[in-house]
């Protein structure tokens, strides 16, 4: 089935078609992955189609509206049974699955077209990357999306860049991605790989 243009990965237009390049390296059939913010269900979408009728997808939102939206693109695209939707926060995951996941995708921030008041917040997605970093596999990526520009989003880059300063190579690869022709405060990638 194709899902373009949902995953339009053509013009490179701010990080998400860049994650998406990504995850589609790392993730394959027969997969596990999480995305660990749902909102509109975009990257949702995508991990249930590269984790193949084998893998399985753990999707996570605190807002009951994203993981019903969620559900429904998945529902549209005959994806839905292989995701567990979780209407909770990613900070629970490792309560909710075993380790060996190819990939643990945050798009941070608020919902697009939602209530711009419910952001991600530092100690939980802090709370959450430990955890994801556990739960990898060897190989496997985490992939975050981080916007400095909205009230709080430079609390949580900060967050973020301490998070991934502490990860020791070998035992990660981490990469800061970002636009050079763009804003200072415009959103950009961090991706840390569990080294093999
Ligand atoms: C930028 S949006 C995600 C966009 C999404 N990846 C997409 O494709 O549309 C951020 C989402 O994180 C959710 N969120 C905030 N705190 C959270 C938490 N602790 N756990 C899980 N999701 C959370 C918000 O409700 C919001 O829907």
């Amino acid at each position: 089935m194709s899902l373009e243009p949902l995953h339009d990965i053509t013009r490179l237009r701010g990080p998400v078609p860049l994650v998406h390049l990504l995850l589609r390296h790392f993730v394959r059939s027969g997969g596990r992955a999480v995305d660990a913010t749902c909102g509109n269900g975009n990257d949702t979408l995508l991990l249930a189609e590269l984790v193949g009728p084998t893998g399985r997808v753990w999707g996570f939102d605190i807002q009951q509206e994203a993981v019903d939206g969620t559900a429904r693109k998945l529902a549209a695209h005959g994806l839905g049974e292989r995701v567990t939707l979780v209407a909770a926060g990613h900070e629970t995951m490792a309560g909710r699955l075993e380790a060996g996941l190819s990939a643990v995708v945050f798009n941070l921030g608020y919902l697009p077209g939602g209530d711009r008041s419910i952001i991600t917040r530092p100690a939980t997605t802090a709370a959450a990357l430990e955890q994801a970093q556990s739960l990898l596999a060897p190989g496997g990526i985490v992939a975050l999306t981080v916007y400095p520009g909205h009230k709080g989003g430079d609390a949580e880059r900060h967050m973020v860049e301490e998070w991934a300063a502490r990860l020791q190579a070998p035992l990660f690869h981490v990469w800061r991605m970002g636009q050079t022709n763009a804003t200072a405060d415009a959103p950009y990638v961090v991706i840390a790989q569990k080294g093999v």
